[in-house]
């Protein structure tokens, strides 16, 4: 087994992907994230150094999409599995490999993510349908993710405030791999613009060759169509989930979604347009002339051109840059945010028969204008909403380590208090070890929600929005309809607006895990809940002394923590 050391520095740092300059928070100075290339069976040991500026940010790292079987003091979630790693301090994660796919990392604490702490996670294994070198001749990983020009704090005072009238923040930009372009002449003289810096990557292909394309969405709010001209989208991945090939001309990918497309180099143009369309209609607010289409070029070079250099973007200064293709007529702007329709989809491990589920739960996430004093949008499930309790995680309290008379209630922007200990605003379901959990998601909300599930990946049975012909809630009778052969599998699920969804999954792996909104303006506000899982089954011994200490760094700062 291979051991992969790895060391990283959070710190803050200005920097302008875009041309902008903005302040960060960066892992090892990179954005994106530095991206983890493994084999499954190998163990990572990621030592995190805390050196953010201000003394009460504490911070964390999520591995999204890796179920952390066995090790669920290892996913990373403020409040719910550790304590943040206080500022100054560090914490090293250790991962074992189970799985292979597609993954990303990302901080689970306020809104770091947003501010550039992700990256990607890529777990390879020689069993898997498609491998490089045999079925693909490369890989190119695509970060596709929307941008503000303005720190997730500032944008979510803004949202909090009655001028949002609970409009989330919508986006500045759209980036590639933490590229994008500015036009400097039309922005704001307070933002400091540098041309030369601006302008996003482009791509070469070889003609004759396969390439994988792993796509990841790492957006905090906006939902996004892709497509390359005249160029066939073979779908093999969805999540981490290993799929028949399914052919289409564009895919929609919603924040915290990956897909991995098989495309071949078969076009006659000698460059075409790789297109990233943010999904305006997952916009409850469209501002006035809104930017929300983007290009990039895909070149096709000359096999000798190209050594050593296929694959990798490149970055080309000043825009716009000019192919000769036109887009897929059916590649047209969705009238709804929804994911890539399910039945569609079918996983190459195939599960002939859904097991029935155990227990039902049905579920309303909503976003809400909630305090009287001002209008203040909050994410809620069932009418509770999620705020992480000071120094005491819900794993430490569910394993007795922490003494409930120590913790710190929480105050937030609009006076909520949290109790610290389950109940109070937390909505925490337990479930027993290894049953069928059959969740009914229906969205009350005029806009859709990316729902991401930790430690399990989830059956799809069954999404219904506008495009199905109709808007509603979930009903009995709904039942016959749901799809038991073989559905889909993957760990984030696109509820339409007004729509509804049922997920199944087993829950067979012991620990408590968060159940989310992945817009981050919905889950920094509270759109969380957790399964608590067999918890009674773990052992206390996983919480290390410095885990402990954290928390006590935690308690100590008390309420002046951010
Ligand atoms: Cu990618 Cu709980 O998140
Ligand atoms: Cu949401």
């Amino acid at each position: 087994r291979k051991i992969h050391h790895i060391n990283w520095h959070v710190r803050n740092e200005t920097i302008a992907p875009d041309g902008v300059m903005r302040e960060m928070i960066l892992v090892n100075g990179e954005f994106p994230g530095p991206t983890i290339r493994a084999k499954k069976g190998d163990v990572l040991q990621i030592h995190v150094q805390n050196d953010l500026a201000a003394f009460t940010q504490s911070t964390s790292i999520h591995f999204h999409g890796l179920f952390q079987r066995g090790m669920n003091e290892m996913d990373g979630v403020p409040g719910v599995t550790q304590c943040g790693i206080p500022s100054g301090q560090d914490f090293s994660y250790v991962i074992d490999l189970k799985q292979s796919g597609t993954f990303w990392w990302h901080s689970h604490s306020r809104l770091q993510r947003i501010d550039g702490m992700f990256g990607g996670l890529i777990v390879y294994d020689p069993e898997e349908a498609y491998v490089l070198g045999r079925d693909y001749y490369e890989e190119i990983f695509v970060v596709l993710h929307d941008h503000y020009h303005n720190s997730g704090d500032a944008n979510m005072e803004w949202y909090l405030s009655k001028e949002s009238s609970g409009f989330e923040p919508v986006p500045n930009n759209l980036l590639i791999n933490g590229q994008g372009f500015t036009d400097c002449d039309r922005i704001l003289s307070r933002y400091s613009c540098k041309r030369s810096v601006s302008g996003l990557p482009t791509f070469q292909f070889e003609h004759g060759r396969k390439y994988r394309l792993r796509i990841l969405n790492a957006s905090a709010f906006a939902e996004i169509n892709f497509s390359i001209d005249d160029h066939i989208l073979n779908v093999i991945e969805v999540d981490s989930t290993e799929v028949e090939e399914f052919s289409t001309h564009s895919i929609v990918i919603s924040p915290g979604q990956r897909y991995s497309v098989i495309v071949e180099a078969d076009s006659n143009f000698q460059s075409v347009y790789m297109r990233a369309n943010m999904q305006n209609s997952c916009f409850r607010y469209r501002p006035y002339g809104y930017r929300s289409n983007y290009t990039t070029v895909i070149e096709y070079t000359s096999p000798l051109e190209t050594a050593g250099v296929t694959g990798l973007a490149r970055r080309l200064f000043g825009q716009p840059i000019s192919a000769q293709s036109s887009p897929w007529s059916d590649v047209l702007p969705k009238e709804e945010c929804v994911d890539l329709d399910v039945v569609s989809l079918k996983p190459k491990t195939a599960v002939p028969n859904v097991p029935e589920p155990d227990v039902r739960y049905s579920i309303s996430p909503k976003t809400m204008q909630f305090d009287k004093r001002h209008l203040a949008p909050f994410g809620f499930i069932n009418r509770t909403s999620f705020l992480p309790a000071i120094g005491a995680p819900n794993l430490h309290v569910a394993l007795n380590l922490i003494n409930t008379s120590d913790t710190v209630p929480v105050p937030t922007v609009s006076g909520r208090q949290n109790t610290a200990i389950w109940g109070g605003d937390q909505l925490v379901t337990q479930i027993h070890l290894g049953s069928v959990v059959e969740l009914i998601i229906n969205n009350d909300d005029d806009s859709a929600h990316p729902f991401h599930l930790h430690g399990h990946d989830f059956w799809i049975l069954r999404v219904y929005g506008e495009t199905n012909a109709g808007i509603g809630k979930w009903r009995p009778e709904y039942i016959s309809s749901y799809v038991l052969d073989n559905p889909i599998r993957r760990d984030v699920v696109t509820i339409p607006r007004l729509g509804h969804a049922v997920i199944r999954f087993r829950a067979d792996n012991p620990g408590m895990w968060a159940f989310h909104c992945h817009i981050a303006w919905h889950l920094a506000t509270g759109m969380m809940m957790q399964f608590a899982v067999g918890v009674d089954s773990i052992d206390q011994n996983t919480i290390t002394e410095q885990m402990l200490e954290h928390c006590a760094i935690e308690r100590g700062l008390g309420t002046k923590l951010l």
